[in-house]
């Protein structure tokens, strides 16, 4: 398998709280990993240094071999997608110019846009709803259309900060099967952080948990079932009861 992103020797401090303390992680050009590990442990940190939205205080992160220069990475960060906690849609735009935004920054034609904003929507399992606005949409479907404009400049990699959080089990349910489909049919390399162990088991190539600043345990999610690291168990026995 071909490596997409490689994080090497990770160092991150806020002040005095240490965040990273020499992380390593690899993500593969194709593949579901999902990131977990308990709340405040860094994960949505790890994503925001993969965006190059946080710089780290040592360590490199390369993406096809090129590492971040926090000078000029736009080249490197045009393959992102990126899916935030939240989804955050412009409230002031309905969804037809909220999915046209990313499109309209980099220069695309109006008719192109007009074509493509359906497109994306139908990928999300959506139509019609062009001119909608948020408000008047339910989480579920909001989440929906963020992840069509996530797609919308066909990033080679997504990233996800859990995606399912705040919504209910069938919507959760409904994400999980869209995060599948989006790798299924555009070969995304897909990097999913989640505390919901139940939809990383059902849509996980590998999982990667994060505890004390690195990564504790990585591997499939059948070689997590038989890992028998004590921490790793009572994250997973504690969240499987959650
Ligand atoms: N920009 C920042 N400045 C200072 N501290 C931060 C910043 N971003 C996150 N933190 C702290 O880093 C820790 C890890 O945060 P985060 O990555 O958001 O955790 P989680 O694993 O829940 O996503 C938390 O204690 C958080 O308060
Ligand atoms: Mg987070």
């Amino acid at each position: 398998m071909k490596e997409k992103i490689i994080i090497h020797n990770l160092h991150k401090s806020f002040g005095q709280q240490i965040i990273f303390s020499g992380l390593n992680l690899t993500v593969y050009e194709g593949e579901i990993l999902c990131i977990i590990g308990k709340s405040g442990s860094g994960k949505s940190v790890l994503l925001k240094h993969c965006i190059g939205i946080i710089k780290p205080d040592s360590g490199t992160i390369s993406v096809d071999g090129q590492p971040l220069t926090y000078t000029d990475d736009s080249a490197i960060l045009k393959k992102f997608g990126v899916l935030f906690q939240g989804g955050a849609l412009f409230d002031s735009m309905n969804v037809y110019d909220n999915i046209a935004f990313p499109l309209r920054r980099q220069g695309v034609s109006e008719e192109v846009i007009a074509h493509k904003v359906p497109e994306l929507l139908a990928h999300v399992g959506l139509k019609g709803i062009e001119s909608k606005s948020p408000s008047e949409l339910s989480g579920g479907i909001q989440k929906r259309v963020a992840l069509a404009r996530a797609i919308a400049k066909s990033p080679e990699i997504m990233l996800y900060d859990e995606p399912t959080t705040g919504v209910d089990p069938i919507t959760a349910g409904s994400v999980d099967r869209l995060i599948v489909y989006m790798r299924n049919t555009f070969g995304m390399t897909s990097v999913v952080v989640t505390h919901d162990m139940r939809s990383a088991f059902r849509i996980a190539d590998r999982i990667a948990m994060l505890h004390n600043g690195t990564i504790l345990f990585e591997g499939t999610p059948q070689q997590l079932q038989e890992c028998q690291d004590a921490v790793v168990r009572q994250f997973i026995a504690g969240k499987a009861s959650a």
